[in-house]
C-alpha cells in the first residue's frame, strides 16, 4: 500500500516536473532549482533522505520506545488520541514540522540551518508527512 502510494506520488511528481520543465520560471526549471538547492529529484529519494535526517537528529528523542523523551512527552500530551511516535502520525503538515524544528518547544531544542539545512528540513517534512492523507 505504501509502495503504491509512493509510486503514485512519484508518478505525480514526474508529471509535474515534466510539465514545469517546459515552462521555466526565473530561467530555472524546477529540476534545475532542485539540484541547485541540493534537493533529490524523486519523491522516493526525498523521503529516503528525510528518513536519514530523522534517524540522525530526531530518533534519539522521538523513536518508538516509550523511554524516549519526545515520545513520552507526546504520549502524555495526546493520551492515546494520537500516536506518541512521530513516524506513526498521519496528521503532520510541513509548516508544523518546520516550526517545531526551527523554533523548538519545551525541552526540544531548535535546530539551526547549519545543523539541519533547509534542504534537509524539506526532506524531513516529506518523510514525516508521507503518512498524511492527501
Ligand atoms: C532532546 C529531545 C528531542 C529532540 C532531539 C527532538 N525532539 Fe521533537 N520534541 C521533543 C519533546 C520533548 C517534544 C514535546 C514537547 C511538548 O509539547 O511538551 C517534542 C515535540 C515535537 C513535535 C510536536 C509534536 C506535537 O504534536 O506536539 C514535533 C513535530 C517534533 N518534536 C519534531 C522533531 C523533529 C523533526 C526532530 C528532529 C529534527 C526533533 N523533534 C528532535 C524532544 C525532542
Amino acid at each position: 500500500m505504501r509502495i503504491l502510494k509512493n509510486g503514485l506520488a512519484l508518478a505525480a511528481l514526474l508529471v509535474s516536473l515534466q510539465g514545469s520543465a517546459q515552462v521555466p520560471e526565473d530561467g530555472l526549471t524546477s529540476r534545475e532549482l532542485g539540484i541547485r538547492l541540493d534537493v533529490p529529484s524523486s519523491q522516493a529519494e526525498l523521503i529516503a533522505r528525510g528518513e536519514a535526517v530523522y534517524q540522525y537528529w530526531c530518533n534519539t528523542c522521538h523513536g518508538p520506545e516509550m523511554l524516549k523523551p519526545g515520545t513520552a512527552a507526546l504520549a502524555i500530551k495526546y493520551r492515546g488520541e494520537l500516536p506518541a511516535a512521530l513516524t506513526e502520525r498521519t496528521d503532520m503538515v510541513p509548516e508544523f514540522v518546520e516550526l517545531m524544528v526551527r523554533e523548538g518547544i519545551s525541552m526540544m531544542p531548535f535546530f539551526r540551518p547549519t545543523e539541519v539545512s533547509d534542504a534537509d528540513l524539506y526532506a524531513l517534512t516529506a518523510y514525516l508527512t508521507s503518512n498524511s492523507g492527501d
